[in-house]
């Protein structure tokens, strides 16, 4: 190329190339899937695939299979589950990357998710993490002690966990802590350390993230033990008792659904 008169060849203030970026995949090349996934997960795997109509429809609860045997979504996880549902490495990755409740690294024996939404975090959530983060020495989705081994605690902050009623709420392995405050929340973790397992405010008695996530996945050792316990709070009833009390009720439904107005003409 020829350049224009007057043109210094090279010019030092010019800013240096960008460096060539690297591509990392998802999922790298490598063996076929762990060995972890031993005969009982292939039997669970088929079991979970029947319960629908298309395989890939499966998809979410053989994620959480993956979890109760790796304790997070392993690259052979990925691997595992789309060759069960055939589908591409890319479509697992896509739903693993997408949603909060699969996790990327290794998880501790326990879960501990602090709300720190709005109502949760202007109400002391904000101030539950910070004090639990400085305890455990950890971060958002980090572990304190060697993850999967007794009393070690993975910890997040968490959206809003439907419990508003009750903020601040701290979540252990999805199970409910109510009305929590700095000083509770630090004895539930102090508790869950020295392999101690306390009840939850409301619902099934606690046991661990890998029990809870196969669970989630839909295979229950004891199905009634594990829906054990009161699932509604007095704070969450007491709208329905006021409006008892009052004598309020809802106007009935019209017999006939009324008609809908009609669409505007496409021009
Ligand atoms: S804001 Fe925390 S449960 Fe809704």
């Amino acid at each position: 190329m020829t350049l224009p008169e007057g043109t210094p060849e090279t010019n030092s203030a010019a800013p240096a190339a960008p460096q060539e970026l690297t591509w990392k995949p998802v999922v790298e090349e490598g063996p076929p899937a762990s060995p972890m996934f031993d005969e009982l997960t292939r039997q669970r795997t088929k079991e979970i695939i029947a319960r629908y109509p298309q395989p890939r429809s499966a998809l979410l609860p053989l994620l959480h299979l993956v979890q109760s045997v790796e304790g997070f979504v392993s690259q052979d996880g990925i691997r595992y589950c789309a060759e069960a549902l055939e589908l591409s490495t890319a479509e697992v990755a896509a739903v693993v990357t997408f949603y909060t409740m699969y996790k990327r690294s290794p998880c501790g024996q326990h879960l501990v998710s602090v709300c720190t939404n709005t109502l949760c975090a202007a109400l002391g959530g904000d101030e539950i993490y910070r004090r639990l983060s400085e305890k455990l020495g950890v971060g958002h989705e980090e572990t304190a002690g060697e993850p999967g081994s007794p009393g070690s605690i993975t910890l997040e902050h968490a959206e809003c966990l439907a419990a508003c009623d009750l903020a601040p709420v701290v979540q252990v392995n999805y199970e409910y802590f109510d009305n929590q405050t700095t000083e509770s929340a630090t004895e539930l973790v102090e508790a869950l350390q020295r392999d101690e397992k306390p009840h939850p405010t409301r619902g099934a008695p606690l046991t661990d993230f890998r029990t809870a996530e196969l669970e989630l996945a839909g295979i229950h050792g004891d199905l009634e033990q594990s829906v054990e316990g009161p699932s509604a709070a007095k704070e969450t009833l007491r709208g329905v008792q006021l409006a008892a009390e009052c004598g309020w009720v809802a106007p009935s439904l019209p017999a006939e659904p009324p008609a809908l107005p009609p669409l505007p003409e496409k021009k």
